[in-house]
């Protein structure tokens, strides 16, 4: 059977399927807040399902899809490969579109940070960061890591020793010799480095959990002191690369020079896994020392042909649509609108980001009746109300947004760079409808808060 018809005929078992053989818990929360949607199509910002309705994604899947979804130009390249019967993974060869991605890579990773010139590809975010955290060991000849508070590098034993959440660690057994820094600490952070046993310092310029931007002395002061104390300093890209916060790499917004680069998600095309170390040669030589080990660190999959095409096509979309630019104007608009909200909402704590990677935070509130309401959630579980925000969002106005981190009141706003202005305002006025709503207690969303109390509660 085709997978045309398979999918034909199977449409709708989706969430029996995962309940039965992948993740039930997972199942049940998407069913508790409302995201058990089946969807059948995707293009562009826009998501449809079965029935025909449309969604608007300011998901992104976590960010892949910077050049929306099913776009026409990465489908063509792969279809190309495809037909041409490519000597795919031969593995003791060097293959061409590998070279020529790491070489167009190398090229507009050097309009962002001169020096970069050496690429190693994987196939995920998390394996780029192993991968240099690996580096930096090799270069370095020292044990220890440092990282920041809230940081997320994925979710491999390598990356969650550099994560800066306990949900995440717990439960794992012991992790990679690693030290969390407050961001804005650099007193913190030369406190650590002075110990001299320190292989890096890695950090995302902005913190996809929570979208915590750091003071603008922040990561230059960083990056002074990794060379001072001659530990690498490795920007994680992997969510604010390609466009996302209106610069080609978030980085760029401080006159940042890292000695690695770590990037995925939108290199992909949103089609096939891709991720890669982008680094100095200096650097690269120092791990693959000689020919005895030329081999050293490697894997089967990084320079598979689809991935290769998928990384070149999405690469000359991000230019010929200028949506590294789009990105800097339409965040623009939407932050202007968030800021509107701020001033209008009294439970709007917060608004920040930059280009398209949005967050708004919300806190207590100060007339009596709300804070019953908000009691009423945050006394089950912190994090709820932003919860119900989501909740609303979707359920009344079909947006796809996320609560950023757990335990925290911040919705997170990722939509794909190809995004119209008419979906930012859009976006904005269904946040406004649904805050509005919030600020109305009881009645409105707070009705949700039933099912997701009961939800938090386990009953
Ligand atoms: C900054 C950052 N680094 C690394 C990762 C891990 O990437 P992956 O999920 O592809 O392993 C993520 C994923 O969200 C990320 O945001």
């Amino acid at each position: 059977m085709g997978i045309k018809e398979l999918i034909a005929r199977r449409e709708g078992e989706n969430y029996e399927l995962h309940r039965g053989y992948l993740n039930p818990f997972f199942v049940r929360v998407l069913e508790i807040i409302g995201y058990d949607v089946v969807y059948t199509r995707g293009e562009g910002a826009y998501l449809y399902d079965r029935d025909g309705n449309r969604y608007l994604d300011f998901l992104s899947g976590y960010g892949v899809f910077n050049l929306g979804r099913n776009h026409p130009a990465v489908k063509a390249a792969l279809m190309e490969v495809l037909e041409l019967d490519r000597p795919n993974l031969v593995q003791m060869d060097c293959p061409l579109l590998a070279g020529i991605l790491a070489e167009r890579l190398v090229r507009v990773a050097q309009r962002s940070f001169p020096g970069l010139d050496a690429v190693f590809f994987t196939n995920s975010g998390t394996e780029a960061v192993e991968g240099a955290l690996k580096f930096a060991r090799a270069v370095t000849g020292k044990p220890r890591f440092l990282h920041l508070e809230h940081s997320f590098h994925g979710l491999t034993l390598g990356s969650l020793s550099v994560n800066g959440d306990a949900y995440f660690r717990e439960g794992f057994g012991e992790l990679l010799p690693a030290t969390a820094i407050p961001m804005n600490d650099l007193d913190a952070l030369e406190r650590e480095l002075k110990r001299r046993d320190v292989a890096c310092f890695i950090a995302e310029p902005i913190q996809g959990k929570g979208v915590y931007v750091p003071d603008d002395d922040f990561l230059p002061g960083a990056q002074a002191l990794c060379r001072k104390y001659e530990a690498l300093f490795i920007l994680d890209e992997v969510q604010t690369g390609f466009g996302r916060t209106g610069r080609f790499f978030c980085g760029e917004h401080w006159g940042l020079s890292p000695d690695i680069v770590t990037v995925a998600k939108t290199l992909s095309g949103g089609y096939v896994p891709v991720g890669a170390i982008i680094t100095r040669r200096e650097i690269h030589r120092r791990v693959f020392r000689g020919l005895e080990r030329a081999v050293v660190h490697s894997n089967t999959f990084g320079m598979n042909e689809l991935a290769m095409a998928a990384g070149i096509a999405a690469l000359e979309v991000i230019e010929e649509e200028g949506l590294v630019e789009r990105a800097a104007e339409l965040g623009a608009r939407f932050m202007e609108g968030l800021k509107r909200l701020q001033d209008k909402h009294e439970m709007v704590a917060d608004v920040r980001g930059k280009g398209l990677m949005l967050g708004i935070e919300f806190g207590p509130p100060r007339s009596l009746k709300l804070k019953a309401g908000w009691k009423s959630v945050e006394s089950v579980k912190r994090g709820l109300f932003a919860q119900l925000i989501v909740m609303g969002l979707m359920r009344e106005y079909r947006l796809l947004t996320q609560v950023s981190a757990h335990g925290v009141n911040i919705v997170k706003f990722l939509p794909p760079l190809v995004v119209r202005e008419g979906d930012i305002d859009y976006a904005l006025e269904a946040l406004d409808g649904v805050l509005s709503e919030a600020h109305r207690f009881p009645g409105g969303i707070w009705g949700l808060a039933k099912d997701l109390v009961r939800g938090a509660l386990g009953t």
